[in-house]
């Protein structure tokens, strides 16, 4: 009996020792210690064997089989630690490899520009109004002073929809659907998009304006040039300052255009002031008292003032962009260079 046990131990260890794999491991285990193995088969057959010999038997049955299973585990174990380093030499990084490239966008610079923007005038009090593309010719022109017939219309090159509507020329259209949702104090900012028939190396037939009303009592002329120096520069830079010059507005009155001093030259005179040392940036004004009126605000009472400015042309300003085109054409050799 102690010869068969021996021999069915060392032909198992022989066969865990040349199993290639975990599921050979398996096999074994069942074919000499499973329900039907051999070892269990010597088990049932202890009846056969003297009583007295039942105890030695049993404690050979039980050495063999402690035997076996100290070497299948062992096996086991020595299997998986191969596995786990099968898989890390597999997955193994080399972090001194240089990285994959990957390519960063950033903002197109008009959005860049119209962020700067809306930051600088959030940080002073103003709100975002955003009005719609499409607009009336009351909205656009009537009610801000511009008549049917009036003369500053030709100013415009206008893209009616119908004789009714229009896409608006301006944002200042916002302005007139404010002052007639809310009551004053006013202080708002409107960004968006205008329309005008005009193609040219510094016009686009879309561009982008920002607009700003503030209505309140006793807004001057003086509350609209302080707050200008304080947006200049902060959207130019700090040594620059403002100048008003006349101009005319059907909607505001007086009416000015707001110069900045050259920020590349300082004020001695450039290419990009044409020699002037200055540059222009907007249109502005005390908002005229008939636009006040018509919307329902007595302008006894309250006065306000009002600016409109191109933010594509901020942007080539402050960029060194010399055509608009360059702003429309999506060339990511120009836009990647402007991250601002
Ligand atoms: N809407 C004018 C334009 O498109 C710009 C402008 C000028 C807006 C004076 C204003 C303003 O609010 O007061 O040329």
């Amino acid at each position: 009996m102690k010869e068969k046990l021996q021999k069915i131990r060392e032909q198992a260890i022989a066969e865990i020792e040349n199993s290639e794999g975990i599921d050979k491991l398996i096999e074994v285990r069942s074919a000499v210690l499973g329900k039907k193995g051999e070892l269990t088969a010597i088990l049932k057959k202890m009846k056969e064997v003297a009583p007295e010999d039942r105890p030695k038997v049993g404690q050979w049955v039980n050495e063999t089989r402690e035997a076996i299973e100290a070497i299948l585990d062992e096996k086991k174990k020595a299997f998986e630690a191969e596995a786990l380093r099968l898989r890390y030499e597999k997955e193994k990084i080399d972090v001194t490899m240089p990285a994959e490239r990957q390519e960063k966008g950033n903002l197109h610079p008009v959005t860049q520009v119209r962020n700067q923007l809306t930051d600088i005038f959030a940080s002073m009090g103003f709100e975002i109004y955003e009005g719609t593309e499409i607009e009336t010719d009351y909205y656009n022109f009537t009610a801000l002073n511009t008549a049917k017939d009036h003369p500053a219309r030709d100013m415009q090159d206008t893209f009616y929809l119908s004789p009714e509507f229009l896409l608006r020329t301006q944002t200042s259209a916002g302005q007139i659907h404010v002052m007639e949702e809310k009551k004053p104090p006013i202080k708002i900012i409107s960004p968006g998009k205008v329309f005008r028939s005009d193609d040219d190396a510094t016009h686009s037939p879309m561009f982008t304006q920002m607009e700003g009303l503030v209505v309140d009592h006793g807004i001057t002329l003086c509350d609209l040039k302080g707050m200008l120096e304080e947006f200049a520069r902060r959207i130019f830079g700090k040594n620059v300052t403002t100048r008003l010059r006349p101009s005319y507005f059907p909607f505001t009155e007086p009416s000015v255009e707001v110069d900045v001093s050259c920020f590349q030259c300082g004020g001695k005179g450039c290419r990009l002031c044409k020699g002037t040392g200055w540059i222009e940036v907007l249109g502005a004004g005390v908002v005229n008292h008939r636009v006040l009126e018509g919307c329902g605000i007595d302008a006894e009472e309250y006065s306000g003032f009002a600016f409109g400015m191109g933010i594509e042309r901020i942007a080539m300003l402050k960029y060194g962009i010399n055509n608009i085109k360059l702003l429309f054409e999506s060339d990511l050799r120009v836009l990647k260079q402007i991250d601002d």
